[in-house]
């Protein structure tokens, strides 16, 4: 942060260069943003040729019997029973199938939204993303509450809801499932080993419940496939983030994709201190060298991507 940097903008159709520090230069994108439509075409047929969010976003009904053994993605020797629960909540069609939206909001979970006032205009776009089951109501004027596909690691069991080894816990849990109301709870839960008893309890809930929710499982390709996008782009990104793989997606359904919440950074530009998570108290400490993810470098392609008009990038408060 407070680096030079030089960068070309699109300001009414006409290209600039900006040099500045970072905050001079979002102020700059902020005002003369501009999508790239022929740019965004690019990508997602680029994006196309390793994976079709379509498909990938969710494995289907008739992709397994209860029963069957899957290999987990990233750890090959280790293996999973499918379930009866976990199949009865396979959707019969991919949740995207046929989706096109004019403009989408993916929104991190970085404390950067804290005072954002983003609340509104994130809640208008046309499809609302949303990771890691991050709190909304009491953050609504920052981060806004609508929500149209929401990610759920199964770590988030155990670190915001006690494992769900109480009753309180389990409670408030079926309470922010509730929020959800008939839209997309889309859970990783064939990446690691690790998290298969949260995600069976999790899944019991929604069944015994009747919850109101539409899950999705990724498929056992995305992972690899959003990696092997970014590496033919010359971006090495052993375990992309939650935010980078919401992003992959969506540029095949999307026409205008807006990112919030997305700063890996303790501070920000005028220095003051950045919670790593808008809503806890984990620290960034955690996630910079010993996390699994590259976000400052996600970041870095990101904000590229943004000064030609690919996505938009808001890291300020929204007007
Ligand atoms: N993010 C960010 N800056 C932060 C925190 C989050 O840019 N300070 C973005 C990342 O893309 C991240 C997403 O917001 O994937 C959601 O945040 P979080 O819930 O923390 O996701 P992950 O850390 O990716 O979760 P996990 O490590 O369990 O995959």
């Amino acid at each position: 942060d407070g680096e030079l940097i030089t960068s070309r903008l699109m300001v009414n159709g006409s290209e600039k260069i900006v040099r500045g520090g970072m905050s001079s230069f979002f102020q700059h994108s902020v005002e003369g943003w501009r999508v790239n439509p022929s740019l965004v075409l690019m990508i997602r047929k680029d994006v196309l040729r390793f994976l079709d969010a379509e498909r990938d976003v969710s494995v289907v009904k008739s992709s397994f019997k209860p029963g069957d053994t899957i290999h987990y993605v990233l750890d090959r020797r280790r293996t999973l029973n499918v379930s009866h629960t976990l199949h009865s909540l396979l959707p019969d069609v991919s949740p995207l199938k046929n989706k096109r939206f004019r403009t989408c909001a993916v929104v991190g979970n970085s404390g950067v939204l804290l005072n954002s006032g983003c609340g509104k205009e994130i809640d208008s776009h046309d499809f609302v993303i949303r990771c890691n089951l991050a709190p909304l109501a009491e953050f609504s004027e920052d981060v806004g509450l609508r929500s149209d596909f929401t990610t759920m690691n199964p770590s988030v069991i155990q670190r915001a809801y006690g494992g769900l080894r109480n009753a309180s816990d389990t409670e408030r849990f079926v309470r922010r499932l509730q929020m959800l109301n008939d839209s997309v709870l889309w859970i990783p839960a064939f990446m690691v080993k690790g998290g298969e008893r949260h995600v069976e309890s999790v899944n019991e809930i929604i069944v015994n419940r009747k919850l109101n929710v539409r899950t999705a499982y990724p498929s056992l390709r995305l992972i690899h496939a959003v990696r092997g996008y970014w590496l033919t782009n010359k971006i090495n990104i052993k375990r992309p983030s939650t935010g980078l793989l919401m992003y992959t997606l969506a540029t095949r359904f999307c026409d205008e994709i807006h990112l919030y919440g997305f700063w890996p950074f303790p501070r920000d530009a005028d220095g003051n201190v950045v919670k790593y998570h808008y809503y806890d108290m984990l620290k960034y400490r955690y996630f910079s060298s010993a996390g699994p993810h590259r976000m400052p470098l996600e970041f870095k392609t990101l904000k590229a991507l943004h000064s030609k008009g690919a996505l938009k990038l808001t890291t300020s408060k929204c007007v």
